[in-house]
């Protein structure tokens, strides 16, 4: 392992110095113009020398990894997979995902969720696919918008290794295994084709329906995330260096046909947190704060 500087031509400053919840490891964050880089491992004391910090640190190097990995790049390529071959992913690969999965922070830390893999799914809609992923709460609020956050970081982590998946809301877990606390359904697996496309083929609203920011980068990366039925029931309002963001209150006959606009609003905090992380901006979410009641819309949170 190497504890070099990474990239000797990018100037850096000291943005914060925390102790890491997950590791209660001290560390230094540095801001370059270009990402965050957590450096581990300032540390004093006989802690230095043993074998348990060791594994700390090769433990937290190793989330480091996987939630600093530039997704980015899959926000502007990915698409929605409905064809795959019925090849199964090979043990190391999913071992990989699960690994992957399981260091993504959640949006609301409070409603913890958890997954499981079944082998078989019913309903409307249905896509074949070799795996299906179920993201299962307590019912708790909060459990729909993590899971479309990390749910939808899976989703560009299998883009950028190639992958394919789709959300499947009209699909149940058809096992023993379902629960009356099941959130959401995934396909995914090796796609027939490519799991991607370019940016002329993504079929999206104007982004001027959803914000007030067009020129904003992290919003433009909210413009193209994946929606149930491709409503894209958001809206995002930026105010000085503040941003508030709004769900769509759907109206009959739609509400009635959709009602997981909560996992979509995880989604497009999602592409809005990956967005933050490639250009060095912080992602501080707060779900409640005073505001202005928008006509038609429900009041979410403030990010800045
Ligand atoms: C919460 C949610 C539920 C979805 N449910 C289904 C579904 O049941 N079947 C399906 O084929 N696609 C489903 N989709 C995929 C959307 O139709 C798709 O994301 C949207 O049309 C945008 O296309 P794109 O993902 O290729 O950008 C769902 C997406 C989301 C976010």
């Amino acid at each position: 392992m190497e504890f070099g500087w990474p990239d000797s031509s990018r100037p850096a400053y000291i943005h914060e110095i925390k102790v890491s919840r997950r590791f209660g490891i001290p560390s230094i964050i540095f801001r370059t113009d270009f990402r965050q880089i957590q450096w581990m491992g300032i540390r004093y004391g006989r802690a230095t020398h043993n074998k348990l910090f060791l594994i700390r640190f090769c433990m937290a190097m190793y989330a480091w990894r996987i939630n600093n990995m530039d997704l980015y790049h899959s926000i502007g390529r990915r698409k929605s997979c409905r064809a795959y071959t019925q090849e199964p992913l090979t043990t190391s690969q999913l071992d990989e995902m699960k690994k992957a999965l399981d260091e993504f922070e959640l949006l609301y830390p409070d409603a913890p969720i958890e997954y499981r893999f079944t082998s078989e799914t019913k309903g409307m809609f249905q896509v074949k696919a070799p795996h299906y992923l179920v993201f299962s709460g307590k019912g708790e609020e909060g459990e729909q918008e993590n899971a479309g956050f990390i749910g939808q970081k899976l989703m560009l982590w299998l883009n950028a290794h190639e992958l394919g998946g789709v959300w499947l809301g009209a699909s149940k877990d058809a096992t023993k295994q379902r629960t009356r606390a099941d959130i959401i359904v995934l396909a995914f697996g090796t796609p027939e084709g490519s799991p991607h496309r370019t940016i002329s083929e993504f079929k999206r609203k104007p982004i001027a329906e959803i914000t007030n920011a067009l020129e904003d980068e992290c919003i433009k990366a909210v413009h193209l995330a994946p929606s149930g039925m491709n409503l894209q029931p958001w809206y995002l309002e930026k105010r000085e260096d503040t941003l508030r963001l709004y769900r769509q209150i759907l109206k009959p006959p739609m509400s009635l046909a959709y009602k997981l606009t909560h996992i979509d609003m995880g989604i497009a905090l999602c592409h809005y947190a990956v967005g933050c992380d490639h250009f060095g901006k912080p992602f501080r979410f707060r779900a409640s704060g005073n505001t202005e009641a928008k006509k038609g819309y429900e009041f979410i949170g403030e990010v800045n």
